[in-house]
């Protein structure tokens, strides 16, 4: 069944392999949202369910949840864990800094309260999600339903003054609807290219009326597990300043693969 996985999911899969290596018995676990994140459930439901892992997950998504709780993990909400040991999600971007962002699944609310929630954020991501500046991966931003169309202006007038090269704004669609958050919010995705200052674009989107939480996840990550299509891992320690290389198998985990191929 591995050999049916494309490089990239197998880059996705060593990283969440390697990073589930940091979840310890009786953990609060915040569990993250995509692709790369539900390979991550997968591997904690196995931990669980084959070597009694006992932890408590705190899902960042409706569709996080169902997934940990097939899997086997008890989910609890985040007013009942109050404070988190651990959160592991992906990313769409990250930059040397251990600089994200991220959304774009649309659950950049739930993942960013959560994350800042936990004494410690690791991202997990197939290496080319790595770039030397963020922007490239559109931007998104949660806003409210009411006067959605206002806040967009505000916010299209807002990047006149700042360093990007893309001023495009865009609505996110479910289809031909706006895209519901679990919140019952819209997305809209900042076509930005590059954002010269992330920090600053960070503190000022959050101003504009209408705009709950935006993509932007700085000084939130402390570990990224980068995974390669050759079962290569990295660990990077942004606090440690340190880089672990590890290498990990394949047919291991065979049973895996089964029932996810997304
Ligand atoms: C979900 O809202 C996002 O923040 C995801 O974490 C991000 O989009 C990465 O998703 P993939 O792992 O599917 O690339």
């Amino acid at each position: 069944m591995s050999g049916e996985l494309s490089p990239i999911d197998k880059a996705k899969f060593v990283a969440a392999k390697r990073a589930v290596d940091f979840v310890e018995d009786g953990m609060r676990v915040g569990l993250g949202t995509g692709s790369t994140a539900a390979w991550m459930v997968r591997c904690l439901g196995e931990l669980v369910r084959e070597e009694g892992l006992k932890i408590k997950g705190v899902p960042t998504s409706t569709r996080t949840a169902q997934l940990a709780r097939d899997c086997g993990i008890q989910v609890i909400s985040l007013d009942e864990a109050k404070w988190l040991d651990l959160t592991i999600d992906g990313a769409d971007e990250f930059d040397g800094d251990l600089n994200l962002i991220k959304g774009g699944g649309g659950a950049l609310l739930q993942e960013k309260i959560v994350a800042t929630a936990s004494d410690q954020m690791i991202v997990i991501a197939d290496v080319g999600k790595e770039v030397e500046r963020l922007g490239a991966f559109p931007l998104p931003i949660e806003v409210i339903p009411f006067g959605w169309q206002t806040t967009k202006t505000l916010v299209e007038e807002m990047l006149i003054s700042l360093d990007v090269l893309g001023r495009d704004v865009t609505l996110r669609m479910n289809g031909d609807r706006p895209f519901i958050t679990d919140e019952g919010n819209h997305i809209l995705d900042l076509h930005l290219n590059r954002i010269g200052n992330a920090r600053q674009m960070a503190m000022v989107l959050n101003q504009v009326p209408g705009v709950v939480e935006n993509g932007l996840f700085i000084d939130i990550c402390d570990i990224v597990v980068v995974g390669y299509g050759d079962g290569r891992v990295e660990v990077r320690d942004i606090n440690q300043g340190t880089v672990e290389k590890d290498r990990l198998d394949f047919t291991e985990s065979d049973n895996l693969f089964s029932d996810l191929m997304e």
